[in-house]
């Protein structure tokens, strides 16, 4: 088995999973990408911003208490302020299953601040 070795000490690193169309496997890469990298030791963070908490609700029911893995639910309007939150604190990976409503409004953002 591989072992992570972070690519950077100093900040986290965020991937979103992000599509207008809905069911097209984004929490289910979301939960794979996830499992792949606890499984290499590295820390990871889920914030879960889709409505059906799908992810949310696997973590509660499969994985409460694994250290360095937690999965959160949060409303979309709170989002920037919670990922900023994170970002300043977390070591790991960031993983975001965004709503496929949310995508739209999310990409214009990022790209706001490219
Ligand atoms: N790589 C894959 N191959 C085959 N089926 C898949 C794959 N990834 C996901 N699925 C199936 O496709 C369906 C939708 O997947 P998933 O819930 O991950 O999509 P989603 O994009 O998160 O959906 P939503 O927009 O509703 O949140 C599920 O039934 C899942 O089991
Ligand atoms: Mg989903």
């Amino acid at each position: 088995m591989d072992t992570y070795t972070p690519i950077s000490q100093s900040s986290a690193i965020i991937v979103a999973f992000a599509s207008s169309k809905g069911g097209v496997g984004k929490s289910t890469s979301c939960a794979a990408l996830a499992g792949a990298l606890c499984r290499r030791g590295a820390p990871v963070h889920i914030i879960d911003l889709d409505q059906t908490r799908t992810l949310h609700r696997w973590y509660s029911r499969f994985h409460p208490n694994m250290p360095n893995f937690h999965v959160e639910a949060v409303e979309e309007a709170n989002f920037m302020g919670h990922i900023r939150n994170i970002y300043q604190t977390h070591k790991g990976f960031i993983l975001v299953d965004v709503a496929g409503s949310f995508a739209k409004a999310m990409i214009k953002q990022a790209q706001l601040h490219i």
